[in-house]
């Protein structure tokens, strides 16, 4: 896949770096940002150009059909009368919380994660219960002793989780269902980037629990981050099994013209085309490579232990490389010219995201920026 270039095309990953991060000496290597190099399939354009031609009345845009058949190429069965689109996960998620929550209700999230998850909880005034789970302590742990309070009205999950890249095991997730259900409370699971998986992991959706366990989970996913439509945006949903909880949601977001426009929808199912199988196979296997080659050049150093099982995101730790800074991101950026994002925004600062989803050229840039600074601290 040859890939274009993204400076001076108004793109925020490239042109935002000296906005948002100053001059540095070094050539700046965008790596900030859950946004990927690679060119989108064209099927997703030539549709849109078609779209376009058209007039723009009040259509009857659905999506059900192509995310249907999206999971069912992924061998997950997802009933159409379950699906409800909304203008973006973080809308979707938002409106999931305003309805089956009130004011100043408890809602664990797990910690570190994607930092807006928390700021949702709360901007709906909710009361935010942060957990922390590590390769070592995980989820089957946490229920398992106690961790999790019992007046919780919710639980928030991001998985894959962005920024570590940790999966959820099926133990781990029928544990969580099964506390979930036990206390009649909602789970709440972010799988936006279940496409980025390592060949040697698997990815446990909540939507492959079983149906009596699914009844209490609420699913968001879009394409935006598989298919990188981040500023098109092609539409986001929610997988509610719950028929209760369906037509509540659904009709909370129908109010309040939250569910996706049609353009969005023409995107999701252009994106989610078959055709584009091959396009999204390929990647996958770029981003492989390129983890695979960080994890071999970093695994020896104090900045990586464990490789990540997926997403497009190292998570490295610059505590001991810049024990007195708490801007670690800003640091690195000074020292090698690497545009990260600092992980303060995914509640664990002294850590740095860094953005795979790009050439191998660039990675190894930055690996062998990262190695000499490594020696030369
Ligand atoms: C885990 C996760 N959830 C949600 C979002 C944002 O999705 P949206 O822009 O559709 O709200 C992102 C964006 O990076 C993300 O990484």
């Amino acid at each position: 896949m040859v890939l274009p270039d993204r400076n001076r095309t108004g793109s925020l990953k490239f042109d935002g770096v000296v906005e948002r991060f100053g001059y540095t000496d070094k050539s700046a290597l965008p790596m900030w940002l859950a946004d990927m190099d690679f060119p989108p399939p064209p099927v997703i354009s030539e549709t849109l150009n078609t779209y376009l031609s058209q007039c723009f009345g009040y259509q009857m845009g659905t999506v059900s059909g192509a995310v249907r058949n999206w999971y069912s190429r992924r061998g997950i069965t997802v009933e159409e009368d379950t699906i409800v689109t909304c203008s973006s996960v973080l809308a979707g998620i938002a409106a999931t919380i305003q309805t089956l929550t009130t004011p100043g209700d408890a809602i664990a999230v797990f910690s570190p994660t994607y930092g807006p998850l928390f700021s949702l909880v709360k901007d709906c005034d909710r009361t935010l219960v942060s957990v922390t789970i590590d390769e070592t302590l995980t989820i089957r742990d946490v229920v398992a002793s106690g961790q999790l309070p019992s007046h919780i009205k919710m639980v928030l999950l991001c998985n894959p989780n962005n920024p570590t890249g940790q999966l959820v095991h099926s133990d781990d997730m029928y544990e969580l269902a099964q506390f979930c259900e036990h206390q009649r409370i909602p789970l709440v699971v972010d799988e936006v980037h279940s496409e980025f998986i390592r060949a040697d992991c698997s990815f446990f959706s909540a939507l492959s629990l079983s149906a009596h366990f699914r009844r209490s989970v609420v699913v968001a996913q879009s394409p935006n981050k598989a298919y990188n439509l981040a500023h098109l945006p092609a539409a986001s949903y929610l997988v509610i099994a719950n028929p209760k909880w369906y037509g509540r949601i659904s009709s909370s977001l129908l109010r309040r013209h939250l569910c996706a426009g049609d353009l969005a929808c023409v995107a999701l199912t252009a994106a989610y085309d078959r055709r584009n199988d091959s396009w999204l196979a390929e990647v996958v296997t770029t981003i492989n490579d390129n983890r695979q080659m960080a994890f071999d050049t970093l695994k020896h150093t104090s900045l990586m232990t464990c490789c990540p099982q997926s997403t497009y995101f190292l998570w490295l730790d610059l505590r001991l490389l810049f024990p007195t800074t708490s801007n670690v991101a800003g640091a690195l950026f000074k020292a090698t010219g690497i545009a990260s994002n600092d992980g303060t925004m995914f509640d664990m600062p002294g850590f740095v995201r860094v953005n795979l989803a790009t050439s191998s050229t660039m990675v190894k840039t930055a690996l062998s920026r990262l190695v000499n600074l490594i020696h030369s601290t």
